[in-house]
């Protein structure tokens, strides 16, 4: 099984990363970030996809050449900040299926409740990354991957900007079986759940809301 946590630590990461966390940095800037190191994380998240070889002719000669195997992966956006990682991977995976996962809380039980789901056909045989910028309690991202398990995926990454390491021993708790990919661990959760340095509200500085 592949490590639980990768931290991908790439120079151009950092330097975008620090640009974003930035709070004087304006959405248009934030988003187009954003959407730069998702093609890296997606880079690293997609290095163990199975390829086969298929037949082909170049101008000069016929050949086995490698293409991606088995069905088209899923990316799975959580809403609303996993829009923002989800163009950038697209860009790179135009192929792929996408789904969409809604969860609010409810301010009496704090449980996360489900208000939209709807996720590619024959979801069990796919590679499904659940994207979402900020892992922060991990209680949202790990009904969401309760949610993608009751629907029948099996083989899951969850792919995000930040991570707190409070979030990712939720979910080492909640599903020990779903590597993380992370551009950084940050420090701790603030006592409203918020990532410390962290960047602010993902999804506000992502639409430029408040
Ligand atoms: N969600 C965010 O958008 N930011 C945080 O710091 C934590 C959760």
């Amino acid at each position: 099984m592949p490590q639980h946590l990768t931290v991908v630590n790439h120079p151009l990461i950092q330097h975008k990363l620090t640009i974003m966390r930035d709070k004087n940095t304006p959405s248009n800037q934030f988003r187009q970030l954003l959407r730069e190191i998702s093609h890296l994380l997606a880079y690293e998240v997609t290095r163990n996809l199975p390829i086969t070889m298929k037949t082909i002719d170049t101008p000069m000669a016929t050949i086995e050449a490698p293409k991606l195997d088995g069905k088209k992966l899923a990316l799975v956006s959580i809403l609303r900040a996993g829009n923002g990682l989800l163009d950038g991977m697209l860009d790179l995976i135009p192929s792929a299926r996408v789904g969409f996962v809604g969860l609010y809380r409810d301010e009496a039980t704090l449980k996360p409740v489900k208000y939209y789901f709807k996720v590619p056909s024959e979801i069990d045989k796919r590679f499904v990354i659940a994207v979402d910028p900020m892992l922060a309690t991990g209680n949202s991202s790990a009904a969401a991957i309760d949610m993608l398990k009751e629907a029948g995926a099996k083989n899951i990454v969850f792919l995000c900007l930040l991570a707190a390491p409070e979030g990712v021993a939720r979910m080492k708790e909640a599903h020990p079986d779903v590597p993380i990919i992370t551009a950084s661990l940050d420090e701790k959760l603030n006592e409203v759940g918020y990532i410390v340095p962290g960047l602010g509200d993902a999804g506000d500085r992502i639409f430029g809301t408040q």
